[in-house]
């Protein structure tokens, strides 16, 4: 297990890594309807509660962690003092049904939830692909690590990527929504990138990140007509990715400047996303001014 002396934010990345190869075996057999929404009012999976229970245990348990939050239930979990830790257990479960990639997201505030991204000291997400791998992102630094069966200190795994970074030349992008519920200024950004950028849309926010991470480009779930907030949570998941890819060298933006900026006022509460490549999100902002 970790090093009970490292800091307390370690130890949550380490718990979430430790976690990880767990919760891919535990997959398999919880593929059906849970009979539960969650405070988003979305169907949830046996998969999606049983992981929200499984990192619910391990992290409220930790010295350091004071509060505990998760995409998958209504409140904040009072743990004492220190860290508050807000997760996406299962990232694009609507995935597991069709055998696709998904994800783990979790993010480190300094400060009580809701809280603004800018209050994020760390941030994290699982990637259950071919391979499992973690993208790590504290201090301004973004590193990649293949996650082994075994238990072990995150420094211990073998890290591929150090000092991650998007490529300059942006190859990819992904889109969420239904084009027809698209607004129009965005359908008009989308019809430029679409005519430059190659299309690598999976459905699950993680794997469609981790391409923008590794090939350069921008991923968006957009503001659409039927809700202009999106679909996305600004604690769970437009947060802690904002944070990763801008840590990456790239750019976040809600549609009018960086996400980490966005007041936060209910836990559960959605924002349009947009990562990517700077110049990428620059253009977008631009389009929506
Ligand atoms: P979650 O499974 O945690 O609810 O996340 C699903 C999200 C995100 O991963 C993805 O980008 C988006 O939902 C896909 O939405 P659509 O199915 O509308 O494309
Ligand atoms: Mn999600
Ligand atoms: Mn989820």
């Amino acid at each position: 297990m970790s090093d009970p002396g490292a800091d307390p934010i370690s130890r949550v990345l380490e718990t979430v890594a430790n976690a990880a190869p767990e919760i891919r075996s535990g997959l398999a057999g919880r593929r059906r309807k849970a009979d539960e929404q969650n405070p988003s009012g979305e169907t949830q999976l046996a998969a999606d509660v049983w992981a929200d229970e499984l990192l619910e245990d391990r992290l409220t348990a930790l010295d350091g962690v004071g509060q505990f939050a998760s995409e998958e239930r209504e409140g904040v979990v009072d743990a004492g003092e220190g860290y508050a830790v807000a997760i996406d257990p299962l990232d694009g479960s609507s995935n597991l049904k069709s055998n696709n990639s998904m994800g783990t997201i979790v993010g480190v505030y300094d400060d009580d939830l809701p809280a603004r991204g800018r209050e994020l000291v760390g941030a994290a997400y699982v990637l259950y692909g071919p391979i499992t791998t973690m993208v790590v992102a504290r201090d301004g630094a973004v590193t990649e690590y293949v996650l082994e069966g075994a238990d072990g200190e995150l420094a211990d795994r073998r890290a591929v990527r150090e000092d991650l970074s998007l490529p300059d030349e942006p190859v990819v992008y992904g889109f969420g929504g239904r084009v027809p519920d698209w607004t129009d200024r965005f359908a008009d950004y989308a019809g430029e990138i679409e005519r430059e950028l190659k299309l690598r849309y999976g459905g699950a926010m993680i794997g469609d990140v981790n391409q923008v991470v590794t090939y350069g480009g921008v991923f968006g779930y957009p503001e659409l007509d039927s809700r202009p907030e999106g679909k996305l949570r600004l604690q769970f998941e437009a947060n802690p990715i904002a944070y990763i890819v801008e840590s990456a060298g790239g750019a976040s933006s809600d549609g009018s400047g960086s996400i980490l900026d966005a007041d936060a006022d209910e836990l559960h509460q959605r924002t349009p996303v947009y990562v990517g490549n700077e110049g990428l999100v620059d253009r977008l902002e631009s389009a929506f001014e």
